[in-house]
């Protein structure tokens, strides 16, 4: 069996439904065990993450940037950085916010970072964007990222409804993608 372990924060629930998105399309891979880890638990959970094939990171972008919690955990794990311990296990990240832009770009590239400095191996999106006068909101990969997955929430609605479907599918075919990697590499 292979590994994937999800690692996100979500404050007010938006980014826990697509990092649960994310942990369904892995799960669905036969041969892979997926595991989601909020970052509030990640104190029970870094043998998980040493012993994992492929890490997938997810945080709501708050002021343009990754969210506080989630940069925590990210400083947190600099004592395994030390080791190299997650060498060449394979990465990839994910982010929602309020806008349609909303400088998500800026969190997937502090993941990517973030990723290099721990040696790891960065799989992009690898779905081309929905950007025709045919697209429609509920499109894989709306927003057209190719360093991760994205998602959108509108300000006022709740995590109930929000992301909308096409971007919780987008976050899901990502989780997917990683798990048949981790099959194919390792
Ligand atoms: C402190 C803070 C800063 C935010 N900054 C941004 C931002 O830079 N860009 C954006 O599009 N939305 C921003 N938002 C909106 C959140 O990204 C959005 O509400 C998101 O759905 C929250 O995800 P969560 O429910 O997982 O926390 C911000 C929200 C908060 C609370």
């Amino acid at each position: 069996m292979k590994s994937v372990i999800i690692v996100f924060h979500s404050g007010y629930g938006h980014t826990k439904k697509q990092a649960e998105a994310v942990y369904q399309g892995a799960a669905s891979v036969t041969g892979v065990t997926a595991q989601l880890i909020a970052v509030e638990e990640i104190t029970n959970h870094w043998e998980d993450l040493n012993a994992a094939d492929a890490i997938i990171f997810g945080a709501p972008t708050y002021m343009g940037s990754l969210s506080a919690k989630f940069k925590h955990f990210m400083e947190d794990s600099s004592k395994l950085w030390y080791t190299q311990a997650w060498k060449n296990k394979l990465a990839a990240g994910f982010t929602n916010s309020a806008s349609f832009n909303g400088d998500k770009a800026n969190t997937l590239i502090e993941l990517v970072t973030f990723a290099a400095q721990h040696a790891m191996i960065w799989v992009p999106l690898s779905l081309l964007p929905s950007n025709s006068s045919k697209s429609e909101r509920n499109d894989l990969n709306r927003m057209g990222s190719s360093l991760g997955a994205m998602a959108q929430s509108d300000s006022d609605v709740s995590a109930e409804i929000a992301p909308p479907p096409g971007d919780l599918a987008t976050a899901s075919y990502l989780g997917k993608h990683v798990a048949e990697l981790a099959l194919r590499f390792y």
